[in-house]
């Protein structure tokens, strides 16, 4: 009868142990799937990252990298010309612009204050002027 006992307790176990690896494995998966979640920000979709990115950046002040906030500010609009947003690389319609304008300070000041589709700041609520400015000079070539 002991016998008998024994033969069926260590499947059991053996179960048991496959069963709880089985679902650590999952959670594992599920971790690694909700991860990218408020990472990508998918273009011509409302970006919850963005905000996050805002609300995270907000004070932090001092000088910011560049390539982060075209990344996370101006990409989802200036990286595909949405809504007629002058594209990135584009310097012949970014000149024409500031052409219109008077010259880079002029296209800075309607970032800055926002122009028909395009945000104030861009959505960078915390960049400074110079930010700003040195995002448009990288994404214009200007
Ligand atoms: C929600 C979309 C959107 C985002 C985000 C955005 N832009 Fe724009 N931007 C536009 C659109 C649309 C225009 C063209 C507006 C027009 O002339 O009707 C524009 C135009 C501009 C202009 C030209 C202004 C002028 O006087 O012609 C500058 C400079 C600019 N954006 C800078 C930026 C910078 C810098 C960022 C990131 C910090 C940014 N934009 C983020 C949509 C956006």
């Amino acid at each position: 009868m002991n016998q008998i006992k024994k033969r069926l307790a260590l499947p059991a176990i053996m179960f048991a142990l496959w069963a709880l690896n089985a679902q650590a494995a999952t959670s594992d998966d599920l971790a690694k799937r909700l991860a990218p979640v408020g990472q990508v920000c998918v273009q011509g979709q409302e970006c919850k990252g963005m905000d996050v990115a805002v609300a995270a950046g907000a004070g932090a002040g001092g000088a910011k990298n560049i390539d982060d906030v075209i990344t996370k500010h101006c990409n989802a609009c200036h990286g595909v010309g949405l809504l007629g947003a002058p594209k990135i690389g584009d310097t012949a319609a970014w000149k024409e612009r500031a052409d219109h304008q008077g010259g880079l300070d002029g296209i800075l000041a309607k970032a800055i204050t926002g122009i028909n589709a395009m945000p104030p700041k861009g959505t960078c609520v915390d960049c400074s002027d110079d930010d700003l400015k040195k995002a448009i000079q990288k994404m214009s070539g200007l």
